[in-house]
C-alpha cells in the first residue's frame, strides 16, 4: 500500500466512527519531511475541508513564506478531526477526552508519514502528544519523544492563533519555526 492508501484507510475508519460530523483531515504530501500538527479545525477549515486555511492558517503560511518555504513544503494535520462546538455552534477548545479519542489515529498517521521532524503548534497539540510542561517553557525546544514504536524529533512552537491575539510574539514564532532548517 502507498502512504496515501494507508492514510485513506485511517481516515475512513474515523469517518465510520463519526458519520454525522464534518471531518477535516490532512493537507500536503505525506512525502514531506516535516509534519505540522495543530489542535482542531475551526469554521473556515470545516467549510473548506482542509486544516489551517482560516486566519491562523494564513499567518502560519505567511510566516513560513518569510522563512523561504511554501505551505506545500509541509504535511499539515490536526489532532482532533472535527470542530468542537457548543450548543450555539460556537467553536470550543477540544477537551482532553476528545483528544484522547483521536490520539491513536494521530499516532498511526505519524507512523505512515514517517516525518523527520514534527512541529507541534500550541498547548493542545503538545499535551495531546504527551508532552508535559507549559508553552512558555517549552516553546522553541526540540525534544525526542517515542510515539508508537519510534523516537521522533518534535519542535514545539506557539499556536498561530495565539500570535494573532498578541502580535508582539510574532518574532518569537518566526525564530522558533526557523529552527526547522537546522533539523531537516
Ligand atoms: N487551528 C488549528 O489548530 N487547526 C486548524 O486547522 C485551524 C486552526
Amino acid at each position: 500500500m502507498t502512504k496515501e492508501e494507508k492514510l485513506k484507510y485511517i481516515f475512513n475508519a474515523i469517518k465510520k466512527a463519526y458519520p454525522n460530523k464534518k471531518l477535516v483531515f490532512n493537507d500536503g504530501s505525506p512525502d514531506m519531511p516535516v509534519m505540522i500538527i495543530g489542535e482542531a479545525p475551526g469554521k473556515d477549515e470545516e467549510i473548506q475541508g482542509k486544516p489551517f486555511v482560516g486566519r491562523a492558517g494564513k499567518l502560519l503560511n505567511a510566516t513560513l513564506e518569510k522563512l523561504g518555504w511554501k505551505r506545500s513544503d509541509f504535511y499539515v494535520t490536526n489532532i482532533v478531526r472535527y470542530r468542537p462546538q457548543d450548543g450555539m455552534g460556537g467553536t470550543l477548545t477540544p477537551t482532553p477526552e476528545e483528544i484522547e479519542k483521536f490520539r491513536l489515529a494521530l499516532e498511526k498517521e505519524i507512523d505512515v508519514v514517517g516525518p523527520k521532524l514534527i512541529v507541534v503548534l500550541g498547548r493542545i497539540a503538545m499535551t495531546g502528544l504527551g508532552i508535559e510542561g507549559s508553552m512558555s517553557s517549552n516553546r522553541g525546544n526540540i525534544i525526542d519523544k517515542k510515539i508508537g514504536e519510534v523516537e521522533r524529533k518534535i519542535l514545539i512552537v506557539y499556536h498561530p492563533a495565539a500570535i494573532l491575539r498578541n502580535m508582539n510574539w510574532e518574532p518569537i514564532f518566526r525564530e522558533d519555526l526557523a529552527k526547522i532548517r537546522e533539523l531537516i
